[in-house]
């Protein structure tokens, strides 16, 4: 498959290598410079999981002259969705796939209405990774990635993109609801990444220590409420897996407290602050991640006068 991987953080950059070495054509976008002249110049370097390792993977700084795709993976952070999959148009073909693993509520919609629905799949990836610096990049933890189309149905398409993914190491399953797919990793990211970007800890730290279980377990709990409040039907325990994801992506800096280091714009407004907006539309109080979404907020609007 001819792959373009639109955003080359931590995730895009593992997927598309990952793609690269099962012998597709994987090009990563990124609008870095430094981070793209380093990947062309010494490769991208790779290490955690699958090993310490040099890929020899094509980066670009937009998709000029690229030919259309069959597969465009939109990897960029949430809040730059709409010029990510906008300047992405020209490698997007009738037959592309676009497939999102973004983080956070929406995307899917915000692809669906450049593209058209027809063209895009959904998924969530419980996979950790880390930007080290410039062409370098920590796989932190493997977990499972569930895709659908947007549409909710089934299709071949789906089945055999997660069959090229898990013969990638991505270990994929397909599915066709959507919703519940989206609102579980959506449970995963509000009990992580806020609290791990304002307390500065390892995703491992909430898992290990009682108080951070407990604090998981406020933001979690309100975000199941809203959850079912919407009749979205949630398979397992999801205090539960959102803990076992913690513990599996222990040494990870989630992707908020990566944000957050870098003094970059969060997720936040899609994650913890798409439960309070889905609780206030539904009646439901979010105090908890109302805190959480108005902390990270003075963090982001005091950036350039920080004590640490
Ligand atoms: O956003 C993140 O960092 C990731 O989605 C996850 C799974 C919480 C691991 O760090």
């Amino acid at each position: 498959m001819k792959v373009c991987v639109i955003g080359a953080g931590a995730m895009g950059c593992i997927i598309g290598a990952l793609l690269h070495e099962s012998g597709h054509e994987v090009t990563l976008v990124d609008v870095w410079k430094e981070h793209v002249e380093s990947i062309n110049r010494e490769g991208l370097r790779l290490t955690g999981v699958g090993g310490d390792r040099i890929v020899w993977v094509e980066a670009r700084e937009n998709v000029d002259r690229l030919p259309i795709q069959d597969l465009v993976l939109i990897m960029v952070k949430s809040p730059y969705t709409l010029q990510a999959v906008r300047s992405a148009l020209p490698i997007i073909g009738q037959d592309t796939m676009v497939l999102t693993l973004q983080n956070g509520l929406g995307n899917g919609d915000i692809i669906a209405s450049v593209v058209g629905p027809q063209s895009v799949i959904v998924g969530v990836t419980s996979h950790g990774g880390t930007v080290l610096g410039p062409g370098a990049v920590r796989h932190a933890g493997a977990g499972e990635t569930v895709i659908a189309e947007y549409s909710g149905k089934m299709s071949e398409r789906v089945g055999k993109l997660a069959e090229a993914l898990t013969s990638a190491g991505i270990e994929t399953r397909a599915a066709h609801n959507v919703e519940e797919l989206i609102w579980s990793k959506l449970l995963v990211n509000v009990g992580i990444n806020a609290l791990t970007a304002i307390l500065s800890i390892r995703n491992g730290e909430l898992s290990a220590l009682e108080p951070g279980r407990e604090l998981v377990a406020m933001a979690v709990s309100e975000a199941v409420e809203v959850a079912r409040a919407k009749g979205i039907t949630l398979e397992g325990d999801p205090l539960e897996r959102c803990l076992t994801v913690a513990q599996s992506t222990a040494e990870n800096i989630s992707s908020m407290l990566q944000d957050v280091i870098a003094r970059r714009p969060t997720e936040v407004d899609v994650i913890n602050g798409a439960i309070v907006r889905e609780g206030e539309r539904l009646g439901i109080p979010t105090p908890v991640n109302r805190a959480l979404l108005k902390m990270i907020k003075v963090i982001e609007l005091t950036y350039a006068r920080r004590l640490r």
